[in-house]
C-alpha cells in the first residue's frame, strides 16, 4: 500500500501579530544558594513509601531543611530571594564553566533546573528556583531536595546526573538517574540508571527503581521521561524514558514496579537528518528516540504516544494499549502497531517538545532553527511560535504545564564546540501561555471569519 506522507513545514517568517514568549529567568552562569559550612551532608538513607505531613515544597514555602552530620540535628537554612550567594563551602567542587542547565518543569511555585553531570564541577543535578523570585536574572539554583542528596561523591543513593524531569497531575517528580558522570575521556559509571519519583509535597522520595542491565547499552542515554497517568489512578502509573543512544523506549509500570524494552527501527537515527548548524558551527549528531508526548485519553481508555528522533524530521505515533502491555510492547514483529504521522520538511530537527493536550498542540524545540516551533495536531498546521538565532540557541526542553509552555535554551553548541562568554548571558527560560504563544501562527484555530 502506498501512504501519502503528509509533510508539515514551518514558516519561518514571523508574522506582525505573533506574540511569541515571554523571558522568565536568564543567567549568565549557573550559582547555587551554598549551604552554610556543614550543613550539607543530610542523607536521604531510605526510600519513604509512607507520605509524611505536608512539609514544606507547597507555594510561598522559603525554607529548606538539612538534617546536620550527626542526624542529631536539623538545620533550616532561608532561601528568601534576593540575598547575594557567598562562595561555595571549600570541599563543594564548583566549576561555573561546566554547568550548563539542560531540563526545566514547573510545579507550584517550584521551577526545577537540572544540570547533568557531563563534567566534574557539577555542585548539585536536582534544582529549582522560586517561579515568583523577584529576581529573574541570575538567580542562584535551590538544591532539590536537599543539598547533601545532590552532592558528589557521595553515598549511593545520591543523586549523580539528571537530565529532564517528569512532574504527574499526582503531585509527583519523576526522572531518571543516568548514574554516569560523562567526562570526555573519562566516563564514570557510578551506578545503574535509576528511576526516582519524589512526592512534591512532603519532598519525599517514594520510589526508586534500577534499570535492568538487559534494558540498557554502553550507548544508552535516558535523558527524559514522560508519565501515563491520571490523578484519579495514581498507583496506576505507567513511565515512557526514550533511549536516544540505546534507540529503545524504557516503559516502566509503577504498580509491577517492573520495566520492559520495546524496540523498532523508528526509534534510530535518520541517516539523511543528522547534519546541524548551529550558532557558527557545523556538525553531525545520531541521537535517536529523543522525547515522547502523549495525548488526552481517547475512546479506548487509552492515550497516542507520538515520538521522534533528534537526529530525524519525521514523526510518529503508537498507542500506549501496546506500550502498556508487556506482551504487545515486545514482541519481536509489530505489524502497524507503530505509524508515520507526517514529516515536519528540512532543518526541522527536534530535541524537546511537549503536547497542550485539551487543544492538541505540540510545541517542539526547533534546534537547528535557534526556534520554538508548533504543529497543531488536529488541523495538521505547522507555525514558528518564536525565533531568535542569539537569544533562543539549543531550545534544549520544552514543558507544557497546564495551560502555559515553557522553554528552556542554553546555548549547548557553543559550550560543546566553541567557547561560552560567560560574561553574556547564556542560558534562559521562557514561558507565555498556550493560547499566546499561538496566536498569530498556523497552529491557532482560525478565527471565523468576520460577517460584514
Ligand atoms: C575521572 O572522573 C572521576 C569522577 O568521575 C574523577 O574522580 C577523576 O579524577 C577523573 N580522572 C581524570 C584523569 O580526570
Ligand atoms: C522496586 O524495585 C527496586 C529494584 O530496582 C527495589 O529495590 C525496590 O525495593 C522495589 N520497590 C518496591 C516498593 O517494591
Ligand atoms: C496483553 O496482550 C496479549 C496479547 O494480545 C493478551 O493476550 C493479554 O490479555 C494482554 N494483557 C493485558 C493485561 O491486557
Amino acid at each position: 500500500m502506498r501512504v501519502e506522507l503528509l509533510i508539515f513545514l514551518f514558516c519561518l517568517i514571523a508574522l506582525v501579530s505573533n506574540k511569541g514568549l515571554k523571558l522568565e529567568f536568564s543567567w549568565t552562569r549557573i550559582t547555587y544558594q551554598w549551604p552554610r559550612d556543614g550543613q550539607y551532608l543530610k542523607r536521604q538513607t531510605k526510600t519513604e513509601s509512607r507520605y509524611r505531613g505536608s512539609g514544606g515544597g507547597g507555594r510561598g514555602s522559603d525554607v529548606i531543611t538539612f538534617e546536620g552530620m550527626t542526624n542529631a540535628n536539623e538545620f533550616e537554612v532561608s532561601t528568601q530571594g534576593g540575598r547575594e550567594s557567598r562562595e561555595p563551602p571549600n570541599n563543594i567542587d564548583y566549576q561555573f564553566v561546566n554547568n550548563i542547565p539542560m531540563g526545566t518543569n514547573v510545579w507550584r511555585n517550584k521551577l526545577f533546573v537540572t544540570v547533568p553531570r557531563r563534567r566534574l564541577g557539577v555542585p548539585s543535578t536536582l534544582n529549582y528556583v522560586p517561579l515568583d523570585s523577584p529576581q529573574k536574572q541570575n538567580v542562584p539554583l535551590i538544591p532539590y531536595p536537599n543539598w547533601g542528596i545532590n552532592l558528589y561523591p557521595g553515598p549511593r543513593e545520591n543523586f549523580v546526573s539528571v537530565y529532564r524531569v517528569g512532574v504527574d497531575p499526582c503531585d509527583r517528580l519523576w526522572f531518571v538517574d543516568t548514574g554516569i558522570i560523562e567526562t570526555p575521556g573519562n566516563t564514570t559509571i557510578v551506578k545503574p540508571s535509576e528511576i526516582i519519583i519524589i512526592d512534591l509535597k512532603t519532598d519525599r522520595i517514594v520510589q526508586r527503581y534500577s534499570i535492568p542491565a538487559d534494558q540498557v547499552t554502553p550507548t544508552s542515554n535516558l535523558a527524559s521521561v514522560v508519565i501515563d497517568v491520571t490523578e484519579d489512578t495514581c498507583l496506576n502509573a505507567y513511565a515512557y524514558i526514550p533511549d536516544l543512544g540505546g534507540y529503545g523506549l524504557i516503559v516502566y509500570s509503577l504498580r509491577d514496579n517492573r520495566s520492559w524494552k520495546v524496540r523498532h527501527n523508528y526509534f534510530y537515527l535518520e541517516p539523511l537528518s543528522g547534519e546541524f548548524y548551529i550558532a557558527g558551527h557545523h556538525f553531525q549528531w545520531n541521537d535517536g528516540i529523543f522525547s515522547v508526548e502523549l495525548t488526552d485519553l481517547k475512546k479506548d481508555g487509552y492515550r497516542d504516544m507520538y515520538f521522534h528522533s533528534m537526529a530525524g524530521t519525521n514523526m510518529y505515533k503508537v498507542s500506549t494499549k501496546i506500550l502498556r502491555n508487556e506482551t504487545m510492547a515486545t514482541r519481536s514483529y509489530h505489524e502497524d502497531d507503530f505509524q508515520l504521522i507526517g514529516n515536519r520538511g528540512p532543518n526541522s530537527q527536534t530535541s524537546s517538545a511537549d503536547l497542550h493536550k485539551p487543544t492538541n498542540i505540540m510545541f517542539l524545540g526547533l534546534v537547528n532553527e535557534n526556534a520554538l516551533g508548533c504543529v497543531n495536531m488536529n488541523l495538521m498546521t505547522a507555525g514558528v511560535v518564536q525565533k531568535d538565532d542569539q537569544r533562543m540557541i539549543y531550545p534544549s526542553d520544552v514543558k507544557v504545564v497546564k495551560d502555559r509552555v515553557y522553554v528552556l535554551t542554553n546555548t549547548m553548541p557553543e559550550f560543546l564546540y566553541g567557547r561560552l562568554n560567560y560574561d553574556e548571558v547564556n542560558f534562559r527560560v521562557w514561558q507565555n501561555t498556550v493560547q499566546e504563544a499561538v496566536e498569530g501562527t498556523k497552529c491557532a484555530h482560525p478565527r471565523p471569519s468576520r460577517p460584514y
